[in-house]
């Protein structure tokens, strides 16, 4: 039953059809690992002293063939100090764990390519964009910009789909002299994360397009036609073009890519991609914290999953030391407007990015004149209703679909129609192929009512110059689809919020130059130019590299969880420290020497908190302490094993600070005060709702104000329980085998191994794990697992869990799979993990024809891997092997 590893997710299902049908599960194995291939890393050559005569990958290409494992090289690498060893395809894995040397070995596991939240091309006829400064204003950036600090002389490496250096706002060529002054294109275009790279020298993108976006977020020359500019438009660009034109990229293209942009000097790495993971361990994610902990910069994307609730880091955003970026949705929404004709009214704004394209002026035609009616249009109309082609349409929101009130005015060949908000909210709506836009409420009563009174109402949608910065509803805050934390282990990710919603930028010129889109992905740029300001002023040190992401967050401005005043602020779980403020971060006097405080969970609850003030100012300054909470966010159902889903529900049981040795003191220039803060986590709170706590400590003498960021779990990780062992998604108890038929196995089966006729194993981590085995045992096996009945297992006689040995007394006869460091799965995109057994252990060793179970066994978080009664536990039915 040897695991075959591809790369394939479920379906993605909307947010409110939560619940999969059994019969949609695809009988294969679904992990994100790539077939049979790791990342061996291996210690230093002066780590190992015995065989000096042979290079460090010698040694293990040796060893591996002493110990008769074939093998295969895909790549090699060796920076020492950052990364050492090579990408390998090998089938018996965990044979070589014991091997000299071998300092770790890891899966390959993929990557999906950035797919922007939402994305639009534009040109310059459509006025009414959101013009890059009002993010460059409120980060502070356009004040830099304004003292003549662009970046100049920093080198940022992009690790992307590459970059269309042609683009004029982007230089217009490649290579020394040019904004895009380097790179290199490490897989070429058809590469999709699981086929062999082939690399060139051209990091040239014109069929992906999203490395030119992020590329114009951090470099685009000013004085072009949608007058927006870069964040560091003066810094050097080097394209790693580590995506082809579809599909993922593999852990072992990422740390390449990683390695050359240090190797060619790069002050800054940054990467808007990622994938649900959770923890801190993947290849590229520990490559990517060392080169952060060497004294470069790192910015990676947070991710996109805000939807799927809390703990659910991406990889390798989560990389310990790397700067993790958060979104925060731009302050307007470009919008277009109508002018009406027939009575006085101001234009109407209306919820498209374009203008309808209607030519001339059409009269208008009410469908019905009760500005209250709840269920207009939702029937077909009256047959006295006139002929509607050649009028625009005036419908009321409410009862049935848009779709359904359109086809009935359709029906009498109406071809364009307003729909007036009911009190729902003003937003893109879904329409299909119709020619149908939203008003809000009022300006629709004023339609519909002057319409009732006789006037000739008529109607105009301006082709050009009807654009209109409106006024985002969620202007300011943190985008709902950014991926909430902290990780599994506790760390504080994100980092810090950059403006990432509807951002305009360049786009490949074949592609339409330019274009609006949304995420992570083009908050991380935003980081990435923000600390080319630091640097470029800083000075382009380690130290001052190694300072950015603390500098950054001392200085962010907090976050609000709605506009409403009164309401908490946003969970440090999403927002980080707050929306970065670059000019307070490069030239504040006030400096921390701890800007995250990490209180863990109540079993290793790490407090008091101690951080050191200094005053780097030229005048002396009286500080005052004192304390913000942020919203504490519920991440799990009251009564249940599930999350809950995102916008996550925030509660004011607020964590309580008090300052040993009292909240004042005087610093005078160049000295320093140590601060001892006594966080005491919110009481009385349900800790099966495992609830995280964060708020901000502040520093503040007069306007200069920096803070540090607390975050705590108000429950213990080793109660999170990790196997779903509800019936919640398929309504099935899982987990399960699913026989040859898809059907859930109830009793004992026998199968061939032939066609389709084997077992699939389905089960789903509630939370992630940091080991996940899959074992054989025999058919006769009777322990309780302890998912099978809730109960209290066996004694304990599990001591060597990672070679094998015995669970519950009960004999291991072989490995089917063994995972460290699982994601959690989650409603919206990941359903479930499922493994299609072969006739064969993971290492490749047919299994004899017999009777067995599978054992499944998932560590708690913070569980000891020694410790059988720090894992869940479940037990097969009996599988036949008649192969
Ligand atoms: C472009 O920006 C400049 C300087 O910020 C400003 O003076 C000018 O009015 C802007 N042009 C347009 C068309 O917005
Ligand atoms: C509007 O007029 C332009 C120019 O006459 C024409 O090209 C376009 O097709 C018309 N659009 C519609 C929707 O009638
Ligand atoms: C729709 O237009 C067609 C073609 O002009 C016409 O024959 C038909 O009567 C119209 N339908 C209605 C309901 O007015
Ligand atoms: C609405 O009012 C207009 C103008 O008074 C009238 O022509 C039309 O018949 C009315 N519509 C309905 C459905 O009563
Ligand atoms: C939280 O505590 C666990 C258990 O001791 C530890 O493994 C983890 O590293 C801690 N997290 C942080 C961020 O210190
Ligand atoms: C196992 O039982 C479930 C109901 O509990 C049923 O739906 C399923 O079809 C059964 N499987 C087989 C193979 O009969
Ligand atoms: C599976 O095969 C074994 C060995 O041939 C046999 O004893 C057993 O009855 C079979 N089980 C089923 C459910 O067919
Ligand atoms: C299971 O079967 C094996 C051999 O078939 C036997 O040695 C062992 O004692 C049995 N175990 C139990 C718990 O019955
Ligand atoms: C593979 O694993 C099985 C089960 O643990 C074991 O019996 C077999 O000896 C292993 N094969 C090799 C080549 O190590
Ligand atoms: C295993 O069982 C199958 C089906 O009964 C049979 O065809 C095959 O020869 C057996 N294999 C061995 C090695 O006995």
């Amino acid at each position: 039953m040897k695991a075959t590893f591809s790369f394939a997710l479920l379906g993605a299902t909307s947010a409110w059809a939560a619940k999969a049908s059994l019969s949609d599960v695809q009988r294969v194995t679904n992990l994100a690992t790539v077939s049979n291939k790791f990342i061996v890393e291996v210690a230093d050559a002066s780590d190992i002293p015995s065989k000096r005569a042979l290079s460090t990958h010698e040694q293990l290409y040796q060893a591996l063939r002493e110990r008769k494992i074939s093998f295969e090289v895909n790549k090699e690498y060796d920076a020492p100090g950052l990364f050492v060893g090579a990408a390998l395809t090998l089938t018996d894995v965990a044979n070589i764990l014991n091997t000299e040397g071998v300092v770790a070995i890891r899966p390959v596991r993929t990557y999906g390519r950035p797919v922007p939240v939402s994305s639009k091309k534009v040109s310059p006829g459509d006025a009414g964009l959101p013009d890059s400064e009002s993010t460059h204003i409120t980060t502070g950036v356009s004040k830099l910009h304004s003292q003549g600090i662009t970046g100049k002389g920093v080198k940022i490496g992009i690790l992307d789909t590459g970059t269309d250096y042609t683009h004029p706002s982007l230089g217009g060529g490649f290579g020394p002299g040019f904004k895009v002054a380097g790179g290199f294109d490490l897989v070429g275009d058809n590469y999709d994360g699981s086929n062999t790279p082939v690399p060139d020298s051209d990091p040239l993108d014109q069929c992906a397009g999203h490395g030119t976006h992020v590329a114009g977020i951090i470099g685009a020359n000013p004085g072009n036609e949608f007058n927006i500019s870069g964040v560091a438009y003066d810094a050097s660009l080097y394209s790693y073009r580590i995506f082809g034109c579809t599909g993922s990229v593999g852990d072992d293209v990422i740390v390449d890519g990683l390695i050359m942009g240090v190797q060619a000097g790069m002050d800054i790495l940054t990467m808007s991609l990622g994938g649900s993971d959770g923890w801190t361990e993947g290849t590229g994610t520990v490559v990517s914290s060392r080169i952060a902990a060497s004294g470069k910069v790192v910015t990676i994307a947070a991710g996109n999953d805000g939807a799927s609730g809390a703990f659910f880091t991406s990889g390798p955003g989560n990389a310990i030391d790397a700067i993790s970026v958060a979104s925060s949705d731009n302050t307007v929404i470009p919008l277009q407007s109508l002018t009406v004709s027939g009575a006085t009214h101001d234009p109407i704004v209306y919820y498209d990015t374009f203008p309808l394209p209607v030519n001339g002026t059409l009269p208008l035609y009410a469908t019905s004149n009760d500005t209250t009616v709840v269920d207009d249009a939702c029937d077909p109309l009256p047959d006295s209703t006139p002929d509607l082609a050649g009028f625009v349409v005036l419908v009321r929101r409410g009862t049935c679909t848009f779709v359904q009130k359109l086809t009935n005015i359709a029906a009498f060949n109406a071809t364009t129609a307003l729909i007036y908000d009911n009190g729902n909210g003003f937003s893109a709506i879904s329409v299909g192929d119709f020619n149908a836009v939203l008003i809000q409420a009022d300006d629709g009563v004023f339609l519909a009512e002057q319409y009732a009174a006789g006037a000739p109402i008529a109607v105009t949608f301006p082709q050009t110059g009807g654009g209109v910065q409106f006024p985002a509803p969620t202007g300011g805050l943190v985008s709902t689809f950014t991926t909430y934390g902290p990780t599994n282990d506790f760390y504080f990710k994100p980092a810090i919020t950059a403006p990432g919603g509807n951002i305009l930028s360049t786009l490949p010129v074949p592609l339409g130059s330019w274009g609006l889109e949304s995420g992570t992905s083009m908050a991380t740029p935003f980081m990435a130019g923000s600390s080319a300001l630091l640097l470029s002023v800083k000075g382009r040190t380690p130290a001052v590299a190694k300072s950015a992401r603390g500098l950054f967050q001392a200085t962010a401005a907090t976050i609000g969880s709605t506009l409403t005043d009164g309401d908490p602020l946003q969970t440090a779980t999403q927002q980080g420290a707050g929306l970065v403020q670059v000019f307070d971060a490069i030239f504040g006097t006030t400096l921390l020497s701890k800007t995250e405080l990490i209180l863990n969970d109540t079993a290793h609850f790490a407090g008091p908190q101690k951080f050191t003030v200094t005053n780097t100012g030229k005048t002396a300054k009286v500080y005052t302490l004192s304390h913000t909470p942020a919203g504490t966010a519920v991440t799990d159902d009251a009564g249940s094993i599930q999350p809950n889903l995102g916008p996550v529900p925030l509660t004011t049981d607020f964590a309580t600070v008090t300052f040993s040795g009292g909240n004042k003191f005087t610093l005078a220039p160049g000295q320093s005060h140590e601060v001892t803060a006594n966080i005491k986590p919110p009481q009385g709170v349900d800790a099966t709702t495992f609830p995280v706590y964060s708020g901000f400590i502040h520093v503040t003498s007069g306007s200069d104000s920096v803070h540090a960021t607390y975050l705590g779990l108000a429950a213990s990780l080793k109660d999170k329980q990790v196997i779903d062992n509800t019936d919640f998604i398929f309504g099935f108890t899982l987990p399960l085998i699913l026989d040859a038929s898809g059907n859930p196995q109830n009793a004992s089966v026998n199968y061939t191994f032939v066609g389709e006729d084997a077992p699939t194993i389905l089960w789903r981590q509630a939370f992630g794990t940091p080991v996940l085995r899959l074992d054989l045992v025999p058919a006769n096996t009777t322990f309780t697992g302890t998912l099978n009945a809730r109960g209290n297992g066996e004694p304990n006689s599990f001591a060597t869990p990672h070679k094998g040995g015995s669970f519950a007394k009960v004999p291991v006869l072989g490995t089917l799979l063994e995972i460290d460091w699982l994601s959690r799965n989650d409603e919206i995109n990941l359903l479930d993990n499922t493994l299609l057994l072969e006739n064969a252990f993971a290492n490749g060793t047919t299994i004899p024809n017999g009777s067995y179970k599978v054992l499944l066994r998932s560590l708690r978080v913070t569980g000891d891997a020694t410790n059988e009664a720090d894992y869940e536990s479940w037990l097969s039915p009996i599988i036949g092997v008649a192969a």
